[in-house]
């Protein structure tokens, strides 16, 4: 199988020397990654900056913001069979960036802010013959609620349920706990442990579900 995965945050510049980010640390994904080529499979990873090394035997590419990651994405997302988008993508970037360090002059200013492309988004408007496209939902309220929502809106086969307003588990962590949605509508509760072991668990699952979807299933 060829399995794509994105992780850790994305850099939106605001001018030469700062940005717009947020706290994921990759760990996550690489986690999903590492499994998925343990396990003997052909594995692309796409992340944004992290401190984390990349796994061994994986192709791996680095990117900086959403518009890039973007562009690695529907380059690598043509023959993928399962797709895992574990990256905390900057919903907004700032509509323009200065060409040279802002001066510290005014009492205030005020960046403006524009939409990212929403690759999940694209990803499940444009999905391939039998692919499993997996996306991750980082809520800190209406938990199942607002994942089911991104299920469906976003047009994607499984959801991994991730409540972020936790210390113990989610941004950072060493730890995770999930729960997964799927299209069909099966729930499956991973209870917090290690990201690695979860990897593993969240890959068992989406390559049952691979083996038992059907040819024509679009
Ligand atoms: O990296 P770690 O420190 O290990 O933390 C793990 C994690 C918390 C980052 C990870 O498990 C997680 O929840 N990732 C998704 C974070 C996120 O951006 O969630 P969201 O609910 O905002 O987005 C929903 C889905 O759409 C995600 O699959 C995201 O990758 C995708 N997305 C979001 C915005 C955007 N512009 N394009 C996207 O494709």
């Amino acid at each position: 199988m060829k399995i794509l995965v994105s992780a850790g945050p994305t850099r939106e510049k605001i001018d030469l020397v700062r940005y717009i980010s947020n706290f994921s640390s990759g760990k996550m994904g690489y986690a999903i990654a590492e499994a998925a080529a343990k396990l003997g499979h052909e594995c692309v990873l796409i992340s944004g900056p992290t401190a984390l090394r990349p796994p061994k035997n994986v192709k791996f590419i680095s990117v900086e913001s959403a518009d890039e990651m973007f562009g690695e994405i529907r380059r690598e997302s043509k023959n993928s069979d399962i797709i895992i988008m574990a990256a905390a993508i900057a919903d907004y970037k700032p509509k323009k960036m200065a060409a040279s360090k802002i001066k510290k002059r005014e009492q205030s200013i005020t960046i403006e802010l524009i939409k990212n492309p929403d690759i999940l988004e694209w990803l499940g408007k444009n999905k391939k013959k039998g692919q499993i496209i997996v996306g991750f939902a980082a809520e800190t309220e209406n938990l199942i609620a607002n994942a089911k929502e991104k299920l469906i809106k976003k047009n994607v086969d499984w959801i991994a349920a991730n409540d972020v307003s936790r210390k113990d588990a989610g941004f950072s962590s060493d730890k995770n706990e999930i729960t997964m949605l799927s299209k069909s509508g099966e729930i499956i509760k991973l209870p917090l442990q290690s990201k690695k072991k979860l990897a593993v668990k969240i890959l068992s699952q989406l390559l049952i579900s691979s083996t038992n979807k059907p040819e024509n299933d679009i």
